[in-house]
């Protein structure tokens, strides 16, 4: 059998009496995307910053190919090999890509007084290239669309040496197009022995790109399953905790509740075309689609916040 990288056990942390994790457990393999699934506070962002070193534990173990380690911050998660992307981007945006990757550690020229400039973007270019990125690493962040910041971000954790790679809701601000080249570079590092660990929320994202995942609920370890062989609904009972029919007899019928908004035929610019929807009392009514689909300014058009071309309200 194949050494996990990473084994987890046992690991418990409060946070001001409020239990976020409950003797949770991990495994984590070589070469694998591990999708880490459940519901809103479910202890996946906290378990994988203890991984990082962002928060201790308060008990329990982190095993790193087989041997305990103690990960006290992350810098000493860095240098085990362990790089996270938070779904928040941390990076500075009137420098470079390539100082972004450095900051800190910048190369240094002769006698240690200059950073080289030259060797440090070479350095990110060469990063750039494995993760077949057409970057010129002298841009400015700021410059960046926020999915080519995501990759800068990536950079930036390969650029340790990472065989470990958490990735926590990667795809939150991405539109397809750049999903796609985010997969692609997954399946690249993959390949090449990197394990990823892979929070999303998105099953259709899981379903593409995951071997295995984990599923937690309450803080608690639940289960790991193969992705392909389980279906879906059994992963959403195993998050919720119930059977998914249970759970939608707790939901009222609003059918025939009286209509409080609706909207007929909204045009607003190139993004809101013939947008039609009614909400009944009671109801919470979602609108679902891709980054750029037009959710939001068909929400500002209804509001009043922009002019409507077409259509009534
Ligand atoms: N820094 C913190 N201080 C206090 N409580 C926290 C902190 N971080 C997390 N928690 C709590 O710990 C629990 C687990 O939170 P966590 O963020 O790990 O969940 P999650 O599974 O990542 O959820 P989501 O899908 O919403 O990101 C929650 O009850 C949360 O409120
Ligand atoms: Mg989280």
């Amino acid at each position: 059998m194949t050494q996990p990288i990473v084994t987890i056990r046992d690991l418990s942390k409060s946070f001001a009496g409020v239990r976020a994790l409950d003797r949770a457990q991990f495994e984590l393999l070589p070469g694998e995307v591990h999708a880490l699934m459940g519901e809103n506070g479910a202890g996946k962002s906290t378990l994988m910053k203890v991984l990082a070193g962002v928060y201790r534990k308060d008990s329990g173990e982190v095993l790193l190919d087989g041997r305990p380690v103690d990960i006290e911050s992350p810098r000493a998660a860095q240098a085990l090999g362990i790089g996270i992307i938070h779904q928040e981007l941390n990076l500075m945006n009137h420098l470079s890509a390539a100082q972004n990757i450095f900051i800190g550690r910048e190369p240094r020229g002769r006698f240690g007084l200059f950073i080289d400039e030259e060797a440090m973007c070479g350095e990110a270019q060469r990063i750039f290239e494995r993760m077949n990125l057409k970057l010129d690493p002298r841009t400015p962040v700021g410059e960046l669309t926020v999915a080519r910041q995501q990759m800068v971000e990536i950079a930036k954790a390969l650029s340790f040496d990472s065989r470990v790679l958490i990735m926590d809701e990667p795809t939150a601000a991405l539109n397809n197009e750049e999903v796609a080249d985010l997969f692609r570079i997954i399946g690249r590092l993959r390949s090449r022995g990197v394990a990823i660990v892979y929070i999303s929320h998105k099953m259709d994202e899981l379903k593409r790109i995951a071997d295995r995942v984990t599923v937690m609920r309450d803080g608690q370890y639940i289960a790991t399953v193969p992705m392909a062989t389980t279906p879906m609904d059994t992963l959403i009972a195993m998050m919720v905790g119930r059977q998914l029919a249970e759970a939608g007899h707790e939901m009222p019928d609003t059918s025939g509740n009286e209509v409080v908004l609706e909207a007929r035929g909204i045009c607003r610019g190139t993004m809101v075309r013939d947008a039609s929807f009614v909400l009944r009392r009671g109801e919470i009514l979602g609108f679902a689609g891709l980054m750029g689909a037009g959710r939001t300014e068909l929400a500002r058009a209804v509001f009043g916040a922009d002019r409507i071309d077409a259509g009534e309200v």
